[in-house]
């Protein structure tokens, strides 16, 4: 069986302040589960704050994007040694928000997805169709190319050490999730291409689904057979919410 996995990603909101009271809810709220993983997500310059916050707790920590760089002369980026360095196990990569606003295309994603691997980061990478690509019946050819372009660029072992969030574009922060059965049919479809290149790998890689997840609509997400957690957006900004989502994966 697989432990399911529910990350939450901020995006670029809170304080200092609001990260503080956020954190502490969920520190109190979460002592730890053999069944799923708690993992926070904040924007960059909070994550020393929010680590120095955990630390000791059951809850894990992400970053929501990092440098295809080792070092170097890069202003503004972040390498995946300082997210480790941070306190940093995860890292999102790829998610729709940098493909479409910052023009991150599979190629580079795959770069990213080398660098922090090799770093030792877990990579979260991101993937989805938009309603035009839905509505074209394009989403399973949309998904396999950028689960593809990491698999060509590392080869049969991409996926061991990594996570897979599947996130349709047109649920993002919509209020409009996918139906179980519909994100079941991809997350089904991602399984299968990795087992195409290694079926252990593929058994025991965590999908996860992202688009409008909330206190209502995890449960019969995560009860899906490769549905293994979830990336949770606007309701990981709220402690009980956050909190509640995390208890339906718990069964
Ligand atoms: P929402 O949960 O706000 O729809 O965001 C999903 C998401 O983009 C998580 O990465």
């Amino acid at each position: 069986m697989r432990r399911l996995l529910v990350a939450g990603n901020w995006k670029m909101n809170g304080s200092k302040e609001q990260a503080e009271q956020l954190v502490t809810a969920l520190v109190q709220g979460f002592s730890g589960s053999d069944q799923v993983e708690m993992v926070l997500c904040p924007p960059t310059i909070y994550l020393d704050q929010v680590a120095g916050l955990l630390n000791g707790s059951a809850i894990g920590l992400g970053s929501q994007n990092s440098s295809e760089h080792e070092a170097g002369a890069y202003t503004g980026e972040t390498a995946p040694a300082m997210l480790l360095d941070m306190g940093c196990r995860y890292a999102i990569l790829g998610h729709s928000e940098r493909r479409t606003l910052y023009g991150e295309d599979n190629a580079l994603v795959a770069a990213k997805f080398e660098a922090a691997k090799a770093a030792g980061l877990t990579p979260i990478l991101c993937v989805g169709e938009t309603l035009e690509q839905r509505e074209a019946g394009e989403t399973l050819a949309v998904v396999a190319a950028q689960v593809g372009a990491v698999l060509a660029r590392l080869g049969n072992e991409a996926f061991a050490e990594a996570v897979i969030a599947y996130e349709p574009v047109w649920a993002i922060g919509t209020g409009k999730t996918a139906t179980p059965e519909q994100a079941q049919e991809v997350h089904a479809a991602i399984r299968a291409q990795v087992a195409d290149s290694n079926a252990q790998v593929a058994e025991r890689v965590q999908i996860l689904y992202g688009g409008s997840v909330n206190a209502g609509n995890a449960e019969t997400l995560f009860a899906m057979q490769d549905i293994d957690g979830g990336l949770v957006g606007g309701a990981s900004l709220k402690a009980d919410d956050f909190l509640a989502i995390c208890q339906s994966a718990n069964g």
